[in-house]
């Protein structure tokens, strides 16, 4: 909630996850929580001229929260879509990713989204790609809180594939899932990541038009170059 004592910076609490690399996550030798969407959103606040207060919940919450108006803001690599945006309002979007399969590094019988049909598909409770198995592959569903234990239930043969965000898989599959998880086929979707606001709120304004001024004066560029190299 905003604090507005006379004179003082405002304060809102930003609902945000802490397993969802590299957008934000607990670094691993301070503990603090980390990633792109923790530096852009640090950077919204300090060019619009606020202060910020970051609560990792899990991503569910975030949906359900922003909703309720619980909390003031959310980010958390959440795909703009048309049924959120019946609850929630949403900035313009920052960043675009899509779904992608992925399987066993050693599995060459599921080689694109079509062989998954009757196969059990691992992901995210809450996501967009628990919709997305349901409604276009055949396939069986097994949503977990944290996506870490989809990853897991795939290396270790327990479902037979994870669909999710390709910046999530490929950051996995590069660290902790080293040689151990592979991507195949096309992205299956376009997704826009938007930062969440409460129907309504004036805040979503103030922060767009600091986040488009990031974009302009070359944050939004460094931001993106230290979390994703390119
Ligand atoms: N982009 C997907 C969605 O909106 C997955 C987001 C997951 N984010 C997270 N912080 N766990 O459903």
């Amino acid at each position: 909630e905003a604090t507005t004592d006379e004179g003082e910076r405002e304060s809102y609490v930003v609902a945000t996850d802490n397993a969802y690399v590299p957008f934000e996550f607990l670094d691993e030798e301070t503990g603090e929580l980390v990633g792109f969407d923790i530096d852009l959103m640090t950077a919204i606040a300090d060019e619009a001229g606020f202060d910020i207060e970051f609560e990792a919940m899990e991503f569910d919450g975030i949906v359900a929260g922003i909703g309720s108006g619980r909390f003031d803001i959310g980010i958390a690599g959440m795909t703009i879509t048309e049924e959120r945006k019946e609850n929630i309002d949403f900035s313009q979007p920052y960043y675009e990713a899509g779904l992608i399969v992925a399987v066993q590094a050693d599995n060459d019988e599921i080689n694109s989204v079509d062989d998954l049909d009757g196969k059990t598909v691992a992901t995210r409770t809450g996501s967009t790609s628990e919709t997305y198995i349901r409604e276009n592959t055949g396939g069986t569903p097994e949503a977990f809180p944290q996506i870490t234990e989809a990853y897991q239930n795939v290396i270790q043969g327990r479902a037979d594939a994870v669909i999710y965000d390709i910046p999530n898989v490929q950051y996995y599959a590069s660290t902790e899932g080293g040689g151990q998880l592979k991507t195949i086929g096309e992205p299956l979707t376009g997704e826009e990541y938007g930062i969440a606001f409460p129907k309504g709120s004036e805040l979503r304004d103030i922060a767009d038009e600091a986040l488009t001024t990031l974009m302009e004066d070359g944050t939004y560029a460094d931001l993106y170059e230290k979390w994703f190299g390119e």
